[in-house]
């Protein structure tokens, strides 16, 4: 039911402090700093073997993959690709016999990522799944994998099955990165940050009048650009994807420093462009790409955490949100975009959870 919200995507993204607990519910190990899995039918030597690790899936959980390719680098160490199932099922790369494969899917029957999963399968790699739907096709075709325990998601536009996917491939990174050469103390800050993170999606939440005067101004726009990097690279991806499914705005998605390569032809003052700029590695850089915007006299909008004078100077827009380590700012920084693709479809007219054209479950190639 709609607990008394007018729409499921507006309810399914306020779920989100909990849909993000109940993904962790008994699986953080604060004896051992790490997490647990139960569904993964692995023995402990085929998972301290696995030495490549390959995420698919379409769509938003494409985008969540991107995000797993960050997290399980940069904390267990091991190469990761990240392929369309659409391509990866006709692609026949070569697959070392160390890989692992992950499905990542809501629904659990995405034609595609079902095909990927049974082909690498046949070829006789071990494949998991990263799924909402208790039981699914894509469930039972795998080896084994994890249940996101997101809850029903009805509006089309995925919103907290995304959320919760980031979360879970943060957990394998952390299981991952334990198994390998991770400290106790890390795992164990890693835990603590983790624990955290429904707080601040919660805190993330409160943005929403803010948000919704950004949709009032920008509702007639043509064209949005949404521009991140590293972590937050998937998060301009997943923005733009919203808008544009929702409100049939044509946005595109970059990694900031791309944006002189091409996109940037695209500015003018009718276009805005959404800068995801939480502090970190490349902060001061997206800084000075949104002022070669601001310099094209393009509006530009700045989802960041901290009050910076460089940002409140430069930015027509600034929404905050708060600020949690660099690996699940995605989480936290998702949360505006959606609020806004949402605004926006409300304010032009938009059936917001039934987009015209789309699907929820894509069982057809
Ligand atoms: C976007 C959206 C789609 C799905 C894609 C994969 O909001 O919902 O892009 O993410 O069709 O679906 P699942 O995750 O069910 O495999």
């Amino acid at each position: 039911s709609l607990d008394g919200y007018p729409h499921y995507m507006l309810k399914e993204i306020h779920e989100q402090p909990d849909s993000i607990r109940n993904a962790m519910r008994g699986r953080l190990d604060d004896q051992n700093a790490t997490a647990i899995f139960g569904g993964l039918n692995l023995t402990p030597q085929q998972l301290r073997s696995v030495d490549r690790i390959i995420l698919t899936g379409c769509g938003t959980s494409w985008h969540s993959a991107l995000v797993g390719e960050y997290l399980i680098e940069e904390f267990a160490r091991i190469p990761v690709e990240v392929e369309y199932a659409s391509e990866l099922r006709y692609r026949n790369p070569p697959i070392e016999p160390g890989t692992l494969v992950f499905g990542i899917t809501q629904s659990g029957e995405t034609a595609d990522t079902l095909a990927a999963l049974v082909e690498t399968k046949r070829k006789g790699h071990r494949t998991l799944a990263i799924n909402n739907v208790v039981g699914s096709s894509i469930a039972q075709a795998a080896d084994g994998g994890v249940y996101l325990h997101a809850g029903p998601e009805i509006g089309v536009a995925s919103t907290k099955a995304y959320t919760s996917q980031c979360c879970t491939l943060a957990m394998l990174a952390l299981y991952f990165g334990r198994l390998r050469h991770m400290s106790y103390e890390a795992g164990q800050e890693f835990i603590t940050a983790l624990r955290r993170l429904p707080a601040a999606v919660e805190q993330s939440l409160t943005c929403e009048s803010r948000v919704r005067e950004v949709a009032e101004k920008y509702q007639s726009a043509t064209t949005f650009l949404y521009m991140g990097r590293q972590y937050n690279f998937p998060t301009a991806l997943e923005g733009a994807l919203k808008l544009k499914e929702i409100s049939y705005i044509h946005a595109e998605g970059y990694p900031a420093a791309e944006m002189k390569h091409g996109p940037i032809a695209l500015v003018d003052e009718h276009t805005p462009s959404v800068f995801i700029v939480p502090r970190g590695t490349t902060y001061e850089k997206v800084i000075a790409n949104m002022e070669e915007v601001k310099a094209r006299s393009g509006p530009v909008i700045a989802v960041t955490c901290h009050a910076d004078p460089a940002i409140d100077n430069l930015a027509d827009d600034v929404i905050r949100v708060p600020e949690t380590p660099e690996f699940l700012q995605p989480i936290v920084s998702v949360i505006p975009l959606q609020l806004l693709a949402y605004n926006v479809a409300l304010l032009r007219g938009c059936d917001v959870d039934k987009p015209r054209n789309l699907a929820k479950s894509v069982t057809v190639e």
